[in-house]
């Protein structure tokens, strides 16, 4: 199907058949850590497999299907999509952001955007989270390349100036005090990135290094909803830290943060 949101809007209605939800309020993108976390948001009423709905691919992480978990948080009907796509995995940048269009059709006019990054403030080492403040997007791509959207969904030239919604910021700040902002860079990936692109993105105002949220981030806000985003510093970027990057180590650092995630997550969700 060539129109993302036409497609969005069917995968929207083939998730109400399956989770008898008509309407949800928030939708979660769970990063890595924020994944094993979000159990404790409570057991899920419906899983749904994304092979089962239109326009999901896979991911390819290994062990990682694609599912989204539907469950009610103090009255809330939230969505929590688990195995997001990269473009890094070679997906196109509709495809990336398909959750996100999906859940918003679905009713979703909140959107939680969680993953992992690298820290650019020693201060805020590993195990950090981080509200993101505002973003630098650094893949040189756009969801909203291609034809113009169709008549009803929003301007091809989005205003971007309240991307991360101060009104959820705020909310959150005043929830859990000890959160900080930042601003978040987005890069393609998947090799980590240079000291020198870190010392870049330092210069020009960034935190935090990472390799998802952006995209979504942008048709989250394009379809009008208010969006979060929140980092898990995994591990200090490239040339912050003394030693190399490893992989393993930016996925236990998740690993370890996870219990804390999900009791953030239970703290910030009622009052989004
Ligand atoms: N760089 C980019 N993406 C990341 C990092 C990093 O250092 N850590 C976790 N995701």
């Amino acid at each position: 199907m060539k129109n993302p949101y036409k497609l969005a809007s069917r995968a929207a209605e083939e998730l109400r058949e399956h989770t008898g939800v008509d309407r949800y309020d928030v939708a979660v993108v769970l990063g890595s850590g924020w994944k094993e976390g979000a159990i404790a948001l409570g057991s899920a009423n419906v899983e749904v497999p994304t092979t089962s709905l239109s326009g999901f691919v896979a991911p390819t992480v290994a062990g990682h299907s694609g599912r989204i978990l539907s469950l009610k948080v103090a009255d809330l009907n939230v969505a929590l999509v688990s195995g997001r796509v990269h473009l890094y995995e070679g997906n196109r940048a509709d495809q990336v952001v398909h959750a996100v269009r999906t859940l918003i059709a679905a009713g979703a006019g909140r959107v939680v955007l969680t993953n992992a990054a690298g820290g650019i403030d020693p201060a805020k080492g590993p195990g950090t989270v981080v509200i993101i403040r505002d973003h630098i997007n650094l893949t040189a791509t756009s969801p909203l390349e291609g034809a113009p959207p169709p008549k009803g969904y929003g301007a091809r030239f989005v205003d971007l100036t309240d991307l991360y919604s101060a009104r959820l910021r705020r909310n959150v700040l005043d929830a859990v005090p000890e959160l900080s902002e930042g601003v978040y860079a987005g890069f393609r990936g998947p090799h980590y990135e240079t000291p020198a692109e870190v010392a870049m993105a330092r210069t020009m105002g960034a935190s935090l290094v990472g390799m998802s949220t952006v995209l979504e981030a942008i048709a989250a806000r394009h379809l009008r909803a208010e969006v979060l985003g929140l980092s898990l510093v995994s591990n200090l970027a490239a040339g912050v830290s003394s030693g190399p990057l490893n992989h393993n180590e930016v996925l236990e650092a998740g690993q370890d943060a996870a219990a804390s995630l999900g009791r953030l997550l239970t703290r910030i969700i009622p009052v989004l």
